[in-house]
């Protein structure tokens, strides 16, 4: 205010007063001017040194920082279960020759139906309740949430040629309430194999390495026969129950509540490509033949590592993730 160059009092005093004054005044307003310009420099340098000695920190010190003190420590994640298991599931699959593909969660009725030996009214598209999408009435078709990995199969070959050896990890969709055993969004991991001479032998004796690796080489495997439009025959594979040996019976004698007294956990369903899929893929039912099976990976997560509750994997509470890292 007072020192500014451009507008302070000082300037303007000598702009408006002191160079305009009458020759003859010039000195004597000189004079006073000295005097005030005095002044106001000596109070500005008290108030300075006023300033600078309430000032507790001498001045080197101020900007100094203490490395002894913590660090600001941010949490860390961990994986999540389901990515773990999905990818020991993977290496299992490496091993003996699989690659992985991947394909689109929202999905044709086509895909997830159709070229699945599925038709229209099909009674499996009941079991199967699907989410269609909100489209406008002028889109082409309806799609839908895909409610399984299995049109990944379709996708897989119609771009490639046999030998066909893949898994097809991802999440699949259903209209089902939420409780211990259920999600309206879960992770299936689908395994296909095609090729000229790819027997039944081959797909349970593929299967039955893959449970051992999974679960450890004490487990048993069987298969019982079941229904699917786009496998002939179907089956139902079980492993021998995990949690009491296979026996029926819980440490204490009573019944194991896991495999309900039985000795056996259902797994999975699977079976040899119908020939009626090729159809849809242009592959020659007659020269080529192979098998397909579809896993629940949030079951087989849940299987092995003792976990009750198929939500937990959807809350994302990190002191549940944090148990496996
Ligand atoms: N897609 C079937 C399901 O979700 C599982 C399956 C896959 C069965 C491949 C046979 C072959 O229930």
């Amino acid at each position: 205010m007072w020192v500014g160059r451009k507008s302070g009092f000082l300037t303007r005093i000598t702009d408006n007063w002191l160079r305009p004054s009458p020759a003859d005044l010039k000195r004597a307003v000189g004079v006073e001017f000295q005097k005030l310009k005095s002044h106001v420099e000596a109070k500005l340098e008290e108030k300075r040194l006023e300033i600078e000695a309430s000032e507790q920190v001498p001045a080197s010190a101020k900007d100094r920082i203490d490395l002894s003190l913590p660090g600001v420590i941010r949490p860390i994640g961990s994986h999540h279960l389901v990515r773990t298991v999905m990818q020991e599931i993977e290496d299992i699959f490496f091993s003996i020759g699989f690659s992985v593909v991947e394909g689109p969660e929202i999905e044709t009725p086509y895909y997830n139906f159709e070229a699945l030996n599925i038709p229209e009214h099909h009674p499996v598209r009941d079991d199967m309740d699907t989410f269609y999408l909100d489209l406008p009435k002028s889109a082409p078709g309806p799609l839908l949430l895909r409610t399984h990995t299995s049109p990944v199969q379709i996708r897989t070959m119609e771009k490639r040629r046999p030998p066909v050896r893949v898994i097809v990890p991802g999440k699949v969709y259903r209209r089902d309430n939420p409780d211990a055993t259920h999600s309206f969004v879960f992770h299936q991991i689908e395994g296909l194999a095609v090729d000229t001479d790819i027997t039944f032998c081959d797909f349970t004796g593929t299967i039955e390495y893959f449970v051992k690796q999974f679960f450890g080489e004490s487990v048993k495997t069987r298969f019982r026969p079941s229904y699917f439009p786009f496998t002939e025959p179907s089956v139902e594979f079980d492993v021998s129950c995990i949690f009491c040996g296979g026996s029926g019976t819980g440490a204490s004698g009573a019944t194991c509540g896991k495999c309900k007294g039985s000795g056996w956990i259902e797994l999975f369903g699977a079976g040899m490509v119908d020939p009626a899929v090729y159809g849809f893929v242009n592959y020659d039912a007659k020269k080529v033949s192979g098998f397909a099976f579809g896993m629940g990976m949030d079951r087989l997560a849940m299987l092995k590592y003792g976990i009750d509750d198929i939500q937990v994997f959807f809350q994302n509470d990190v002191r549940f993730l944090k148990q496996f890292p």
